[in-house]
């Protein structure tokens, strides 16, 4: 028997302790959580709660525990150089070193990296650490992302058209981050349909999962403020139905030329998930970003799908042996469906917002999945906290059968709570599509 510490408490890393605990190998789960997730701990022989930068009392855990190996859910902790504390202590992990997890920390390094190596899928783009030349390159771009360096938890980056209007506005938002950030990055913004590429890597061997698309606005129709993802579906399969199979391929191309720059960059094998967030655009698939980690809620569509041993698939990252393992998926499609409280993603004066923090019931979510995130389980109940509470995932041979059990399974959660009815319908799809044909037109 193994003992695997899985560091995180979100529905993300819910979903990866059931993975772990399907494994045939009959691994000991341990813990270490921000906060309490009632179902990881229900999972785990031991948790413990503490902060994601006192490495000391992650590394303490994971040696009084004889932990074999460890797996990191979130971008914090990575950032805080958790696998460079436990390496040091002899204790391998699925996610990157510090310096190797710059593919999500520091947006400036990877926009760089992928120049640097002439890799395709960057925007024009410019890295800026004071105001000076930032006008003259705005005015070069037809339209704007702006983007501070460094972790902002995915509600940093600002488009024009949702987050401001004119290069004035730009140029002003610019001086503001520059304030908060090192720099700011000035990019041109792509027209297109986005798509989550989670893959495995070792370090050398890339291997690629079902696509993904999240959905990060609050509201049905795509309408209100970006959110750290509402929900979001896949497909029997495994590729999404606005896509070409060259885009799978340039987007798995792409993550396969930047794992081998990071090797050739730093000296040191990137060993964990590299999930690219791409965009299929007229000219191709181009790159918005990298996460160092699955994605939240995408890695609640893939996981359950896995056939193959996770825990086996973790010691083949680790020991850099990926190319010797067939990874498969069942041939499934799923949805996703955020429960949040209701005020989410809303400004703090909103009527809603009072209802963060408030009591819950969750009856039979029939044949659904259902993954905790930001809940507070108190002796007399659950209760939510203020960021997205429940995932319920429906599974099924096609999307309108797996959407119909995740939205059945959606509305056993009782309380002051929202989702999107709209992921996974049939309208919302034939939307992505007809966008894409007008694009590619
Ligand atoms: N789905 C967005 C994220 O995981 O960052």
């Amino acid at each position: 028997m193994s003992n695997i510490l899985l560091v995180g408490n979100g529905a993300r890393e819910h979903a990866i302790a059931e993975t772990i605990l399907r494994s045939k190998q009959n691994p000991g789960l341990f813990a270490f959580m921000k906060a309490n997730n009632p179902g990881i701990a229900s999972l785990s022989h031991k948790t413990i709660q503490g902060s994601y930068s006192d490495l000391a009392a992650i590394t303490g855990f994971a040696q009084l525990h004889k932990i074999d190996f460890a797996v990191i859910g979130p971008e914090d902790p990575l950032n805080n150089g958790i696998v460079d504390a436990l390496t040091t202590i002899g204790i391998p992990a699925v996610g990157p070193t510090k310096s190797l997890a710059r593919l999500e920390t520091s947006k400036s390094f990877t926009r760089n990296l992928v120049s640097k190596y002439n890799i395709p899928g960057n925007p024009q783009f410019k890295v800026f650490t004071a105001i000076d030349g930032v006008e003259a390159f705005l005015k070069k771009l037809e339209s704007i992302v702006l983007k501070p360096d460094g972790l902002t938890g995915g509600k940093g980056v600002l488009v024009q058209g949702d987050h401001f209007a004119t290069k004035d506005e730009a140029l002003k938002l610019c001086q503001q981050i520059l304030k908060d950030s090192s720099s700011v990055i000035v990019e041109e913004k792509f027209d297109g349909e986005e798509f989550s590429l989670q893959c495995l890597c070792d370090g050398k061997t890339v291997v690629g999962t079902p696509l993904v698309q999240d959905h990060k606005r609050r509201f049905d129709g795509d309408r209100g403020p970006n959110t750290g993802g509402m929900g979001s579906y896949s497909l029997a399969n495994h590729s999404l139905p606005f896509l070409k199979p060259r885009d799978v391929e340039q987007g798995l191309e792409i993550t396969r030329q930047v794992a081998a720059a990071l090797l050739k960059e730093t000296g040191s094998p990137y060993k964990g998930v590299m999930y690219g967030g791409f965009i299929a655009t007229k000219n191709g698939v181009k790159l918005l970003e990298y996460n160092a980690r699955f994605g939240d809620p995408e890695a609640m569509n893939i996981l359950p799908l896995l056939k193959t041993d996770f825990v086996e698939i973790c010691r083949h990252i680790i020991a850099g042996t990926l190319d010797q393992l067939k990874i498969e998926f069942e041939p499934k499609a799923t949805v996703c469906k955020y429960v949040v409280p209701k005020g989410y993603g809303l400004p703090t004066d909103h009527p809603d917002v009072t209802s963060s923090k408030a009591k819950i019931e969750v009856g039979d979510v029939g044949k659904a999945r259902l993954y905790y995130s930001s809940v507070d389980k108190k002796e007399d109940g659950l209760y939510l906290s203020s960021s997205r509470a429940i995932g319920i995932v429906g599974i099924a041979d096609t999307l309108e059968e797996a959407r119909k059990i995740a939205e059945e399974g959606v509305k056993a959660v009782k309380g002051p709570v929202a989702y999107r009815e709209d992921i996974g319908t049939n309208a919302l799809i034939q939307k992505r599509i007809e966008h894409m044909k007008m694009i590619r037109k």
